[in-house]
C-alpha cells in the first residue's frame, strides 16, 4: 500500500492506472476500526483498486472540543488499512487540503433542518465541501459510506445527484461491538464507567423498534427512548427521531419495510454519541 500527502501526488498515481480500472473509495477520518475495515472489505470485492482516505477534516467539526479530542492514529490506521486491502491511502495535511478556508457554503435544504443538521450547524456545508474535494482528487467509480451515519449517506446521495458526479453510492450496514454498541471513533474517549453505560443507547433504539412491531405509535415509542433516558445520571438525550430512511424527514406513520428509521443523539460525559435503525 502507498501513501500519498499531497493532492498532487496521488492524482499522477490515479492517473497512472490502467483507464479500465474500477476504483472503489473510502473516505474516512481515521482512528479506524471494525465498520471503517468492513467498507474497504466490500470496496476490495467489487473494484480493481482501493483508495481510501485519512482526513480529520476541521470544517465539519461545529465544536472546536471535539476536533482537539478527535484521536488520531495514523500509523495503526495505516497498517490496519494495508491488512484490509486497500491500495492507496491518501493522508493529506490540512494545508493541503485548505490552503485556505473555503469560501463556499453548501446548503442541503430540508435534510439539515432535522437530527445532526439541526444539532451541529454547519457540519453538512464541511462534510460536502471535503466530500466534493475527494470525489474530484480521486474520481471514483463506487463510493462506500456507513449506515451508522445515516444522515451523511442521506446528504452524499444528494451531493451525487446535484453535481452529477459519475459514482455509485454504496451504503453498509452498522457495525457494533458485541454488546450492541456501535463501533465509532468516538469509543475511545468514554472511561471505562461510560463504555459499559453506552450500550444503553442501541438498547433504546430496540425498544423503540418492539414497541413499534407491537403496534404502538412513533410518539410512544419516542416516548419510551426520552423515559428511559430521563432518570439516568450521565446520559443527556438530545434527539430520539423516528423518520422516513432516505430523506430523514419526520415520519409520524410506519413507512414500507427499510424505509423508516429510529434515529437518537446522546452525549455520556464528554462523549457524543448517535447510533440510528433501518426497519
Ligand atoms: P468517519 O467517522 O471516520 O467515518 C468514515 C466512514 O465509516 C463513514 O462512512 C461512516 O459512516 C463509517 N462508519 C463509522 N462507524 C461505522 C460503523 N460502526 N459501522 C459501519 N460504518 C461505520 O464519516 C466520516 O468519517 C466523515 O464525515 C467523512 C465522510 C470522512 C468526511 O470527512
Amino acid at each position: 500500500m502507498t501513501r500519498f500527502e499531497t493532492i498532487s501526488s496521488l492524482r499522477q498515481n490515479i492517473a497512472s492506472l490502467q483507464p479500465e480500472k474500477t476504483i472503489g473509495f473510502v473516505p474516512t477520518m481515521g482512528a479506524l476500526h471494525e465498520g471503517h475495515l468492513t467498507l474497504i472489505k466490500a470496496a476490495r470485492q467489487e473494484n480493481d483498486i482501493v483508495i481510501s482516505s485519512i482526513f480529520v477534516n476541521p470544517v465539519q467539526f461545529n465544536n472546536p472540543d471535539d476536533l482537539a479530542r478527535y484521536p488520531r492514529t495514523l500509523e495503526e490506521d495505516s497498517q490496519q488499512l494495508e491488512a484490509a486491502g486497500c491500495d492507496l491511502v491518501f493522508a493529506p495535511s490540512v494545508a493541503e487540503m485548505y490552503p485556505e478556508s473555503p469560501a463556499l457554503r453548501l446548503n442541503f435544504g430540508e435534510l439539515e433542518t432535522v437530527l445532526e443538521g439541526a444539532f451541529r450547524p454547519g457540519h453538512f456545508n464541511g462534510v460536502g465541501i471535503v466530500v466534493s474535494k475527494l470525489f474530484n482528487i480521486v474520481q471514483p467509480h463506487r463510493a462506500y459510506f456507513g449506515q451508522k451515519d445515516l444522515q451523511q449517506v442521506a446528504v452524499i446521495r444528494r451531493l451525487i445527484r446535484d453535481l452529477s458526479f459519475p459514482i455509485e453510492l454504496i451504503r453498509c450496514p452498522t457495525v457494533r461491538e458485541a454488546d450492541g454498541l456501535a463501533m465509532s471513533s468516538r469509543n475511545r474517549n468514554l472511561t471505562p464507567i461510560e463504555r459499559e453505560q453506552a450500550p444503553a443507547l442501541f438498547q433504546a433504539l430496540t425498544l423503540a423498534r418492539e414497541l413499534i412491531h407491537q403496534g404502538h405509535s412513533p410518539a410512544q415509542a419516542k416516548a419510551a427512548v426520552t423515559d428511559m433516558f430521563s432518570s439516568h445520571p450521565n446520559f443527556r438525550l438530545e434527539y430520539v427521531e423516528i423518520v422516513n430512511a432516505d430523506t430523514l424527514q419526520i415520519a409520524n406513520e410506519i413507512l414500507a419495510p427499510g424505509q423508516t428509521a429510529i434515529c437518537l443523539a446522546a452525549h455520556l460525559g464528554k462523549v457524543r454519541l448517535i447510533d440510528n435503525l433501518v426497519f
